[in-house]
């Protein structure tokens, strides 16, 4: 099935044609540049920017996979969950495809696109298998018992790890969004300088709280600031990192061994922190589960990942009508 699929549920605008699980063209413009200066996204300010480039970027993604409108089986979308506005220039701009190619429109969870980030990179993986979704909004340990049926078995109780890594990168001085540059720094870090305490959730063993570790971390740098003692940033960042890479890979491998999957899916932005990389490849190789992350590039917001989804919704039935509307929070097993 060819489908013509869109992303614009934050601040980057993608659109992509696949075929199944085949990647037959993706273009995705980053807004990061237009957001820097506010140190994060503004919402009016990233679906403004969505509304001026999404046509241009069909026509070259249609261009690239070498078709023209009529090639194309089914138009879709990310409806939710993400910034109202933003999702509604992606969901209005498909609905209007799918009416003038009486087409199908098929409505796609931005968490369950990010998991099926993992069809395109391995193309033997099939349910069921254990989703790890760390992103800027979420962190979740989900099992995926088939293609649309999930099972929240963890989740953060406040912050998403995302957060954390640019909350923490912010107040050491790093662009936003900082995540990506606090992995950078920490790879000149000493992560044994620091020392950090391990939240838990009580009687939660496959939860998350990110919040104290957060401020811990933002409370050192400024009580460092005004002392005017140093504090090594690169050590901060190790520190922050692997301790939040610890966490996320304890606490999936535990749910791993109690639910009984032997297979593991990393999913979402978060997913391209080299720290935790290393670390789930390092303990799934030890326990022989075997582990699947996405190449960094299907890490982020990408359209891939939504159209091939589209597919297993496609298959299952999980069809819109022109009343469809968007989400600013809707939880995974929604249907
Ligand atoms: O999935 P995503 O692109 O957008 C959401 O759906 O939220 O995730 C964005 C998050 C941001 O918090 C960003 O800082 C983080 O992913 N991120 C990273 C890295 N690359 C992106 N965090 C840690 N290490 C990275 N290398
Ligand atoms: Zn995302």
């Amino acid at each position: 099935m060819k489908v013509l699929a869109f992303e614009t549920s934050c601040d980057e605008t993608s659109c992509a044609v696949t075929s199944d699980r085949e990647v037959l063209s993706l273009y995705t413009i980053s807004q990061i540049d237009r957001h820097e200066i506010f140190g994060g996204v503004v919402p009016e300010i990233a679906s403004r920017l969505h509304v001026e480039c999404i046509v241009n970027l069909t026509r070259k993604a249609l261009e690239r996979a070498n078709l023209d409108w009529r090639g194309i089986d089914g138009i879709a979308v990310t409806f939710a969950p993400g910034l109202i506005g933003a999702l509604l220039v992606g969901v209005n701009f498909a609905k209007g495809v799918a009416l003038a190619l009486k087409k199908p429109l098929i409505p796609v969870h931005h968490i369950r696109a990010h998991i099926a980030a993992n069809y395109i990179a391995s193309p033997g993986l099939k349910p069921p298998f254990l989703a790890l979704v760390v992103s800027g909004g979420h962190t979740q340990i989900v099992g995926v018992r088939d293609y649309n049926k999930f099972e929240i078995i963890g989740r953060t109780r406040d912050d998403a790890a995302g957060e954390c890594f640019d909350k923490a990168a912010r107040a050491l001085g790093l662009p936003y969004p900082g995540g990506v540059h606090l992995d950078r720094l920490a790879e000149k870090g000493n992560a044994g300088n620091i020392r950090l305490p391990t939240p838990r959730v009580e009687n939660s063993p496959y939860d998350f709280s990110f919040s104290g570790l957060k401020t811990a971390m933002v409370n050192l740098i400024h009580n460092a600031k005004q002392k005017d003692e140093t504090v090594c940033s690169a050590d901060v960042a190790a520190a922050l990192r692997a301790k939040v890479a610890e966490i996320l890979t304890g606490r999936t491998l535990l749910a791993a061994e109690n639910f009984g999957y032997d297979t593991v899916v990393l999913a979402g932005g978060v997913s391209a922190n080299s720290e935790l990389r290393r670390r789930m490849k390092e303990e799934c190789e030890s326990r022989g589960i075997s582990l699947h992350i996405p190449p960094v590039e299907l890490c982020g917001d990408n359209a891939a990942m939504v159209g091939v989804q589209a597919g297993y919704e496609y298959a299952a039935g999980n069809m819109a009508d022109m009343s469809l509307n968007a989400a600013a929070t809707l939880p995974i097993d929604y249907v």
